[in-house]
């Protein structure tokens, strides 16, 4: 076992957090408008996206015959359900701003209901089987959530580049929530199907979806923002040259993550520290100040 894996049995605790948006800039890691906005996406699927985690996690509770991972999910929903209405402030502060994103939101809310909701009619075995396929794609996404809250926790260039204080704790505490929570999704999965191929299959679908999606909200938020001119548009060189600067992750290690899921000895805990995301949430600002 590595260091990394040290505290992996550690009760999961949803943090009660405060975050105050009142004097957060439309460009939030200043003069970087693309890099802004690449961040700004999970704002866009997060909310919808981790309430459908907590929708498919609580209707999978029945079938969940070990308790100890049965509390683990409890754990997850808590904190997942905190997460979603955390980044729901930031959008109505966007908002607030001249920013609208109900155009994006309305195609994420059909996704997360319509595409990926319960199927009304499917009963006994094909309704559980579409249930553990959706558990599988949250793992696949749980990984990449790992991956970028190990990504935030480090990322030294938004502090170089003077990134807004709030927002990067908000990134750096759901971050950390991630990291500490990242092997339950990927625990539930093997412990209602051990089987290697719909882990592939899920993310084989999955990881370009994800992609997708995150195009697709960055042109639209460079669109929307009011304070970028219309011809404004995100470039692969634009993103390159970010994530040399420490802003954004780099694709190859994207890439490189996303393929490490697909190693049959994969286990999340072998991902990212939660040493030093507890430390974190023991530090967080907005945690500090929910405290008291
Ligand atoms: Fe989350
Ligand atoms: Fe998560």
């Amino acid at each position: 076992m590595s260091s990394t894996e040290e505290r992996d049995d550690l009760v999961l605790q949803p943090r009660d957090v405060r975050f105050d948006w009142a004097r957060l800039p439309m460009h939030w890691i200043p003069d970087e408008p693309m890099a802004t906005h690449v961040i700004n996406v999970l704002h866009l699927l997060l909310p919808e996206g981790e309430r459908w985690f907590v929708r498919t996690f609580q209707e999978v509770l029945p079938l969940i015959t070990d308790e100890e991972l049965r509390e683990r999910v409890l754990g997850f929903t808590g904190q997942e359900a905190i997460h979603a209405e955390a980044h729901q402030g930031v959008l109505d502060h966007m908002e607030a701003h001249g920013l609208d994103p109900a155009p994006y939101v309305r195609q994420v809310e059909f996704l997360f209901h319509r595409v990926l909701g319960p199927r009304p009619g499917r009963t006994g075995t094909r309704q559980r089987e579409d249930l553990i396929e959706r558990v599988a794609i949250i793992a696949a996404i749980e990984h990449f959530t790992a991956f970028l809250g190990d990504w935030v926790l480090n990322a030294e260039g938004l502090d170089r580049a003077g990134a807004d204080p709030t927002m990067l704790d908000l990134l750096r505490w759901h971050g950390a929530e991630e990291v500490e929570h990242r092997s339950v999704a990927f625990d539930l999965l093997q412990h209602l199907d051990p089987g290697y191929l719909r882990r592939v299959r899920t993310m084989a679908i999955g990881g370009p979806v994800l992609v997708h999606l995150w195009i697709r909200g960055v042109r639209f938020l460079m669109t929307a923002d009011p304070q970028l001119v219309a011809a404004a548009r995100p470039t692969w060189r634009g993103y390159a040259q970010a994530a040399g600067r420490g802003l954004l992750p780099r694709l190859g290690n994207f890439l490189h993550s996303g393929s490490r899921y697909l190693k049959p000895a994969y286990h999340p805990s072998q991902e990212g520290s939660t040493r030093q995301a507890v430390a974190y949430l023991g530090s967080s600002p907005a945690a500090l100040v929910a405290a008291h």
